[in-house]
């Protein structure tokens, strides 16, 4: 595939070492069992209301558990098929639906260039995927090519400029948030979506959002740490603020006092017919 058509990410298999492979997936399987991320895709599902007997393709995977969701609303007459680019991610994927009996299947691909023809698909979903492609616009056209008249697609991403790190002095917060927001190939995905959907020619049906939400319990210290220290190495910081930063946080999980957190939205879209 070409340059231009898979675009550099830190996600695609060339870039990634197996012990990077397994821990993105355990990140993706903290995400999966939050409240937020499970009640958003709950009212994803609902919204698109898969019936059996069509083709369903889940737009950058990841361990597929969407896939095995749409490939038992779909039965055996239909067909779910998950586009992921990462091989180690594909691969999990693959392994977790063989365990689980599912009839989901897994092809590499990129969101740019789907390994689809035109209007061949009834239902795309593509979860947090926008919020890594420097062209969102790009894909979601792409999605409107392989939907036929009438088709839906789920489109969820996360918009970083909502992240909450609460307590802490504001502008050391700002600052981590900062850092946040330049990890991100479009951090604004959240906000972004409807103009992505309306500049493909799709119709929006409904929009939700939920926040992923880490309390005294969920909290992953490895990230703070990390986006702290980078914070500091950008001189974003002094190291004064970034300890005065971590005891506040500290002391709040102990508390139970805790609230770190960033919002998603979610869109359900359609072809015209
Ligand atoms: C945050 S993970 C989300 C995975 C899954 N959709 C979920 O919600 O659990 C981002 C996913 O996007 C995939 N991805 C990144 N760049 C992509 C691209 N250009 N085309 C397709 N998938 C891509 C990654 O490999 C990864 O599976």
């Amino acid at each position: 595939m070409s340059a231009d058509s898979r675009p550099t990410s830190a996600f695609h298999a060339e870039n990634m070492s197996p012990s990077m492979t397994g821990k993105l997936v355990g990140a993706l399987d903290g995400q999966a069992a939050s409240a937020g991320v499970r009640r958003l895709r709950a009212w994803a599902h609902a919204g698109l209301a898969v019936r059996p007997g069509e083709r369903a393709v889940d737009v950058g995977a990841g361990t597929g558990s969407e896939v095995q969701v749409l490939a038992a609303a779909v039965g055996p007459d239909g067909e779910a098929v998950g586009v992921e680019p990462n091989a180690g991610l594909r691969a999990v994927a693959e392994q977790r639906a063989a365990e689980a009996g599912s009839a989901a299947r897994f092809v590499d691909g990129d969101a740019l260039a789907l390994p689809l023809g035109d209007a061949e698909v009834d239902v795309v979903w593509c979860e947090r995927v926008f919020q890594h492609l420097a062209e969102p616009g790009r894909a979601a056209a792409e999605i409107a090519r392989v939907l036929r008249p009438g088709g839906r697609v789920a489109l969820l991403d996360t918009d970083w400029a909502t992240t909450i790190l609460h307590p802490g002095e504001p502008a050391v917060v700002a600052a981590l948030a900062d850092c946040a927001l330049a990890a991100a190939a479009n951090p604004y995905a959240g906000r972004r979506l409807l103009e992505d959907l309306a500049g493909a020619g799709l119709v929006v049906d409904d929009i939700g959002s939920q926040a992923l939400i880490q309390d005294h319990r969920a909290v992953t210290w490895p990230i703070v740490r990390m986006v702290g220290e980078e914070a500091l190495r950008r001189e974003l910081i002094s190291a004064e603020q970034r300890d005065a930063l971590y005891a506040d946080l500290e002391a709040a999980a102990a508390q139970g006092a805790l609230h770190m957190s960033v919002t998603m939205f979610g869109v359900i879209a359609h072809r015209p017919v």
